[in-house]
């Protein structure tokens, strides 16, 4: 059977170096929010790894909650439509929100989410991602926490998926062009 490590081209970021960035991102977390945690919100389903890592290395209480909005479907390039495919449970009035995302790719589905959060009227919105396409982003967006700028490639693992594939490879890395290119 096909092995997980097949189809790779390069191995972008080991599960090693996202534990050691993610753990530097937790301490400028906790002074930022010295006063009082965030709410973090995690957007399903590529935050899940990078929530769960995260949420662990805060020293404070972290509560969480999870939105599903989906711009991808099964292929590999942003649609631009972002549609709401869960909601938040809580009521965000007034509190300090941090949106926990995998990768900032278009910028498309972040822009959107963040403008949507501040109109239900949270104190504050910001962003902590542990990936992000500089070139690739077609919208701006200030993101007040970035693991690692990556290029413009075809990634995968540590919650990131081609056609609900790859999510649980520990590591970042690219996909061989040849198993998307029928597409
Ligand atoms: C991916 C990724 C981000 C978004 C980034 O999610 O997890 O949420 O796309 O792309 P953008 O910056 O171009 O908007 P996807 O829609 O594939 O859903 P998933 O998290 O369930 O894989
Ligand atoms: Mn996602
Ligand atoms: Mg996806």
């Amino acid at each position: 059977a096909k092995q997980l490590g097949d189809d790779l081209t390069e191995v972008l970021h080991t599960e090693a170096e996202l534990r050691d960035r993610l753990a530097e991102l937790a301490r400028e977390i906790e002074r930022d929010y010295a006063e009082q945690p965030p709410l973090l919100v995690g957007v399903l389903k590529g935050a899940v790894m990078v929530m769960a890592d995260l949420a662990r290395e805060l020293n404070f209480h972290a509560q969480m909650d999870w939105m599903a909005v989906s711009s991808y479907g099964a292929g590999t390039k942003s649609s631009g439509v972002v549609r709401i495919l869960k909601d938040l449970d809580s009521d965000i009035t007034g509190r300090d929100v941090l949106i926990v995302e995998d990768i900032i790719d278009s910028g498309l589905t972040l822009s959107w989410l963040k403008e949507n959060l501040q109109s239900r009227g949270a104190k504050s919105v910001r962003i902590c991602t542990m990936l992000r396409k500089p070139k690739a982003l077609k919208v701006e967006i200030d993101v007040e926490y970035v693991g690692f700028d990556i290029p413009v490639e075809f990634v995968v693992g540590y919650g990131l998926d081609y056609a609900e594939d790859y999510r649980n490879l520990r590591d970042v890395a690219i996909l061989a062009p040849h198993v998307y290119s029928g597409e």
